[in-house]
């Protein structure tokens, strides 16, 4: 722990807001890296008090905001780190940050199926620093996840969040070609998601410095129309779910009509389009057969 003068801390802030130089950001930093929230700080001001402990030194910190000021850097991975649902995930420039859109993949899988203690294999395809299946087997205890992705050091990042967080091994971990690596487990897998990489090209190439410069093209670019990998999720989805099992795929705003008419195309029914929370089509559902 460093202790540090608050009054110093809340100059420093001031300073900040003057500038506009992104104020969430810095309290983001601060939680990430200090272990300090806003509410916290908040506290600091109103009880007084002369000093703060962090969880790093003052010198160390403003190194990293000036990262953060002149690279335009994320502060996720300026910290190594990020909040996504109940949890502090640990981050590298291998996986994608996630988002906050995303967290409500693990709602709409959990509400799929109603009785609790029936034993459900699912497929996490793409599954970067492990969020999606990582909530999934907290959040149900009888469930077994089984995650791909293409980048063996994404792989690595998922099981190190899930060694911190999970005490059990619910999850097994593979590398390689979204449902290759799951041969063993065909016909057997009762649901399957996947946050793919679906930014079309025009879109990609328009993507702020602060996305496109340090997130993994190979976490977003989706090729040309942003559908290539959905298309191939689909086409292979048959091979390994049950007969009753279901696909969730997360798409770009504009993509669940075409990715229902594919899912028909290949067998599924109850096909359904779910909105985010900011009312936009982000997710497409489908039943197989
Ligand atoms: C949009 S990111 C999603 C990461 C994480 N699931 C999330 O929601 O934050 C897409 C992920 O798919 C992986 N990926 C890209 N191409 C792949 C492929 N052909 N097979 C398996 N995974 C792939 C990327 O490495 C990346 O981790």
């Amino acid at each position: 722990m460093f202790e540090i003068s608050t009054k110093e801390l809340f100059l420093w802030i001031k300073d900040i807001k003057k500038n506009k130089q992104g104020i969430d950001d810095f309290y983001l930093l601060l939680d990430l890296l200090g272990g300090i929230s806003k509410s916290e700080l908040l506290l600091l001001k109103i009880n007084a008090q002369e000093k703060v402990n962090l969880n790093i030194d003052l010198i160390s910190l403003k190194k990293k905001w000036l990262e953060y000021i002149k690279l335009s850097k994320p502060i996720q991975y300026i910290s190594g780190s990020t909040y996504w649902r109940n949890f502090k995930f640990e981050l590298t420039n291998d996986v994608l940050i996630p988002r906050v859109e995303t967290e409500q993949i693990v709602e709409i899988a959990s509400n799929i199926f109603d009785y609790e203690d029936k034993k459900i294999i699912f497929a996490d395809l793409g599954t970067g620093s492990g969020t999606i299946s990582i909530s999934l087997v907290v959040e149900n205890s009888n469930w077994k996840g089984l995650a791909t992705d293409i980048d063996i050091n994404a792989i690595q990042v998922a099981q190190k969040n899930h060694k911190k967080i999970c005490s059990e091994s619910n999850i097994n971990f593979y590398c390689g070609n979204w449902w290759e690596p799951l041969k063993k487990y065909s016909g057997r897998i009762n649901l399957a998601i996947s946050n793919p990489p679906y930014i079309p090209r025009s879109v990609y190439e328009k993507l702020p410095s602060s996305v496109k410069d340090f997130e993994p093209k190979i976490a977003l670019y989706g090729g040309e129309d942003g559908l290539y990998h959905i298309q191939q999720i689909i086409s292979d989805a048959p091979k390994f779910l049950v007969k009753g099992g279901w696909l969730i795929l997360e798409n770009h705003f504009d993509q669940s009509k075409k990715i229902k008419n594919l899912l028909r195309d290949y067998g599924f029914n109850s096909l359904k389009t779910i909105n985010d929370t900011f009312g936009i089509g982000r997710f497409t559902i489908g039943r197989y057969k």
